[in-house]
C-alpha cells in the first residue's frame, strides 16, 4: 500500500528531516470529494496542506445567495484549514454579487474555475470551454475586476481543444491584477488524462506577468522532484487526486522525505472511521455508503490489489458492513506489509 512510506512523525529523527520550508501545498478542489467533511477530518489526521481551493459554487440566478449554496465554505464549517472558495460560471453580476457574498463572509481571495473540462460545462463556455474565447474572458475580466478588485485568481489549463489557445489568453491575463495564476498543463479534451504538456508550460511560463501555481499529476515525492525541476520558478503547487493515492503525500513533500512504516495504516484506519462518523453527522447511513463507495474510486488506487478493493467496496449496501469491509481491506494490507 503506498500510504505506508512515511515514519510516524516522533518516530522521525528531527534532525535528518529537510524540510521544504518555501513550498507551500495548495490541496486542489475535487468536487464530490474535497468538501468540508473531508477537509477537517484530514487535517485532523494529516499535515502539510497549507490552504485548500474548494470545489467550485456554481453560479446561479437568484435575488439573494441561500447560504446553503455556499455551505462547503462558511467560516463555521472551516476552521480547519484555510480555504479559497472557487467559483464556475460566466455571467458578470452573478459572479459579482457571489464575490460580495463571499467577501462578507470574510475572504479575501476567490478562485475562478477556467478549467473544468467535463464537456456539459465546457460546451456552455464555463471552465475550460471559457479558453478559446479570449475576447470574451476579457469582456468578463473587465466587468468583475473593478467590482471585486484584486482579489481573484483563476485556475487554468493551456487551452480547450489545442495548446495554441494559451498565447491568445496569456496577454488577456497580463492586462488585469490577478492573485495568481494556477496551470493544469493538459487541455480539456485530455480530461484527467494523457500526456502533462510540460514543454509548452515551460516555454511561456515566463511570459506571465503574475505568480504561476503547478497543478497535475502529483502523486509521489519523486513526481514532485522531477517537475520542480522543471519550473525552478514556481514555490506554489497544488495535488489532488495523489492525496487520496496518498494521504501522507503534503507531509512528504514538505519533509522532502519517504520512509516505510507499517504503523500508518493505523493512522489511515483512524482517519476513515474518523470520517465515517463525520459524515454521519451530516448524511444519512445510506448516503454514507454511497459517499465511501465514491472516495474509495480514489483511496483504492494506494492499494496494490486495487481491483480486489474496489470489487470489495462497490458489493456493500449498507453501513456496518461497509465499516466491516474497510477495517479489513486495511488489516489485510498491513499484514501483507509486515511480512
Ligand atoms: C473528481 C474530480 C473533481 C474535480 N473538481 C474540480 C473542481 O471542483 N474545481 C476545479 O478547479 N478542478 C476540479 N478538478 C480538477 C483538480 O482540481 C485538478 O486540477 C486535477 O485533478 C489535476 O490535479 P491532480 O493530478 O493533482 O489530481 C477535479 C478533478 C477530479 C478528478
Amino acid at each position: 500500500m503506498l500510504i505506508n512510506k512515511l515514519p510516524l512523525k516522533k518516530d522521525l529523527n528531527p534532525s535528518k528531516i529537510i524540510i521544504n520550508f518555501a513550498c507551500m501545498i495548495i490541496l486542489a478542489p475535487l468536487h464530490g470529494f474535497t468538501d468540508f467533511i473531508f477537509r477537517n477530518v484530514y487535517s485532523r489526521h494529516y499535515e502539510g496542506i497549507d490552504v485548500a481551493v474548494s470545489p467550485f459554487i456554481s453560479l446561479t440566478q437568484c435575488e439573494k445567495i441561500n447560504p446553503r449554496k455556499a455551505k462547503d465554505v462558511l467560516p463555521a464549517n472551516n476552521s480547519s484549514m484555510p480555504v479559497i472558495p472557487q467559483i464556475l460560471g460566466k455571467e458578470p453580476e452573478l459572479f459579482i454579487q457571489m464575490a460580495h457574498f463571499l467577501q462578507d463572509l470574510g475572504y479575501d481571495e476567490l478562485n475562478w474555475n477556467l478549467g473544468c473540462p467535463v464537456k456539459s460545462i465546457a460546451n456552455n463556455k464555463r471552465g475550460s470551454g471559457m479558453l478559446p474565447h479570449p475576447e470574451l474572458l476579457r469582456s468578463i475580466l473587465d466587468k468583475i475586476i473593478p467590482a471585486i478588485g484584486s482579489r481573484l485568481s483563476v485556475k487554468i489549463r493551456l487551452g480547450y481543444y489545442s495548446t495554441d489557445e494559451i498565447h491568445q489568453l496569456i496577454p488577456v491575463f497580463n492586462d488585469y491584477p490577478l492573485q495568481n495564476i494556477c496551470i493544469h498543463p493538459r487541455i480539456g479534451i485530455q480530461m484527467y488524462e494523457g500526456k502533462i504538456q510540460h514543454e509548452i508550460l515551460q516555454a511561456i511560463i515566463g511570459d506571465f506577468k503574475h505568480e504561476i501555481i503547478y497543478n497535475g499529476d502529483i502523486n509521489t515525492l519523486d513526481d514532485f522532484n522531477n517537475i520542480r525541476q522543471r519550473y525552478p520558478s514556481i514555490k506554489k503547487w497544488m495535488i489532488g487526486r495523489g492525496v487520496f493515492y496518498n494521504p501522507l503525500l503534503p507531509q512528504q513533500l514538505k519533509e522532502a522525505r519517504v520512509e516505510i512504516n507499517v504503523r500508518d495504516s493505523e493512522r489511515f484506519s483512524l482517519f476513515i472511521n474518523d470520517l465515517i462518523h463525520e459524515l454521519r453527522l451530516y448524511k444519512s447511513e445510506a448516503q454514507t455508503v454511497n459517499k465511501m463507495k465514491d472516495l474509495w474510486s480514489l483511496f483504492s488506487y494506494g492499494f496494490d490489489e486495487r481491483l480486489s478493493v474496489i470489487n470489495q467496496i462497490i458489493h456493500v449496501d449498507n453501513l456496518p458492513d461497509m465499516i466491516k469491509t474497510i477495517n479489513t481491506i486495511i488489516e489485510t494490507e498491513k499484514r501483507l506489509l509486515a511480512k
